[in-house]
């Protein structure tokens, strides 16, 4: 047996070096022990630590840059076989350097995870470790309490030192705690929970602040709650609001609405270009950034029928108005055919970006995502708030699914009235651009007359 010795739990060098040695020499990934100083777990182990490899051999012996990415993040993992497990991947890309992408690869994909789960808590950490202030005798201090799931505090210490530069600050940890007091890191034991200070000022100047950032229009439960796992909860003093906060962003919405109906004697038009200006810098899913612009919904507010779309196009993202592109003029064709005017509907889109994906000059139309749809059905659920129409039209499967929350078979759901969660009235039909895209013009003209029969059930449903 060879024994490798680490200096600490993180210690990425050390683990390097003793892997390098042993692969030189050819030693089998189960003839080695590590041991990382200070925890004895392998007592038995005697035999002498790795020898540095003669510089040559060193030099001969190459892997490739993604492996030493990995390695360095799974160091950090809390499992205690890592440093075998990784040994045994290198001992293998050794002869077969193309395993490193392999993702089928038992082994590789565990390490893969182990990593994963290592740059997730470097991520908790920088998002839930919060400061209390204390004073001593040099004056302000801010101690946090956290608690790892990994060997990461050590990699994380840079991000707290640039971001926490100018003030004194000490981070406790079970493993080992860190203090920096503005120009030089020091490091301690670790510590236990009772050695951080509870509530004090800094509580009331974070709930303060997060308090005063929380817009009921960038409410997202569901991420907030992805992001901040109630583990770190206890230690965040915000989140002592965040149920307040949450149930107050309905009424809190409402009462907008109710104000600006009242104090417009009855006309939400103020509400409406408020919640459109407001859309228009909104950057709650990625697509805001290479689109033109938001395209908001238009039409009378006082509409009975409101069509929801899927998401703008080319020509849409360009004017800043739904619908004035192709498949606007196939919807305002058939509309005239099933005797609605257009100028009498609302028509709005369930996301409000364009997405595309360039090709030359040209941008081609790419599908939202759930999540994409997910970010935006903030908007549709304040455009259909805000105006009550008596019924909201689903073009197509985006728009089917922005308004249900689920995925829908158009051909299945098609041309009836149904009842939305919300208790209002709902109608799905195709997109016009469904119509566009039919090759053969005798199957494009019955798909057509359908989708006029439909909108004739719309304007029947609500005469
Ligand atoms: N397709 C849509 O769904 N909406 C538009 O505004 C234009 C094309």
């Amino acid at each position: 047996m060879r024994v490798a010795r680490l200096d600490a739990p993180d210690d990425f060098d050390g683990w390097r070096d003793a892997a390098r040695a042993l692969a030189v020499e050819g030693v089998p990934a189960d003839r080695v022990i590590w041991q990382v100083a200070g925890h004895a777990n392998d007592l038995f182990a005697a035999e002498p630590e790795v020898a540095p490899p003669p510089e040559p051999a060193l030099a001969a012996f190459r892997v490739p840059r993604t492996f030493v990415d990995l390695a360095r993040d799974v160091v950090l993992h809390s499992d205690r076989e890592r440093f075998a497990m990784l040994y045994s991947l290198l001992l293998r890309l050794r002869d077969q350097p193309r395993l490193i992408d392999d993702r089928a690869d038992p082994l590789r994909r565990k390490l893969e995870e182990m990593a994963k789960s290592v740059r997730r808590d470097i991520h908790k950490m920088r998002a839930f470790l919060r400061f209390r202030e204390v004073t001593d005798d040099a004056g302000e201090r801010f101690v946090a309490w956290f608690e790892p799931e990994h060997h990461i505090v050590r990699a994380n210490a840079a991000f707290f030192v640039n971001r926490f530069n100018t003030m004194r600050w000490s981070i406790l940890t079970p493993e080992v705690s860190l203090h920096w007091d503005t120009e030089t890191l020091s490091e301690g034991p670790g510590a236990v929970a009772a050695d951080a200070p509870d509530g004090d000022p800094i509580e009331a100047v974070w709930k303060t602040y997060y308090a005063s950032i929380f817009n009921p229009a960038r409410l997202k439960v569901g991420a907030m709650l992805r992001e901040m796992p109630r583990k770190y909860w206890k230690n965040m003093p915000e989140t002592a609001l965040v149920g307040e906060l949450v149930a107050g962003a309905r009424a809190r919405e409402t009462a907008m609405i109710e104000t600006a109906r009242s104090t417009t004697g009855g006309n939400i038009e103020g509400a409406w270009a408020a919640l459109r200006d407001e859309a228009a810098g909104c950057t709650r899913c990625p697509l805001y950034r290479p689109a033109t612009q938001t395209v908001f919904g238009e039409g009378p507010l006082d509409a009975a029928i409101m069509f929801v779309g899927e998401q703008p196009g080319d020509q849409e993202d360009l004017a800043g108005r739904p619908f004035v592109g192709p498949a606007g003029q196939m919807f305002d064709r058939a509309l005239g055919e099933a005797g609605i005017d257009r100028a009498s509907v609302y028509v709005t889109n369930a996301v409000k970006h364009f997405k595309f994906e360039p090709r030359g000059k040209r941008r081609i139309h790419a599908k939202p995502d759930a999540g994409e749809i997910d970010a935006c059905r903030w908007w549709i659920e304040q455009e259909r708030m805000l105006l009550t129409p008596r019924l909201t039209v689903a073009l197509g499967a985006t728009a089917a699914r922005s308004l249900t929350g689920q995925t829908v078979t158009i051909s299945r759901e098609r041309g009836r009235v149904l009842t939305l969660a919300d208790g209002t009235s709902g109608f799905i039909t195709v997109h016009p651009s469904f119509l566009l895209r039919i090759p053969d013009s005798v199957r494009a003209g019955e798909e057509y007359r359908r989708f006029v029969e439909d909108l004739r059930s719309v304007r029947d449903t609500i005469v």
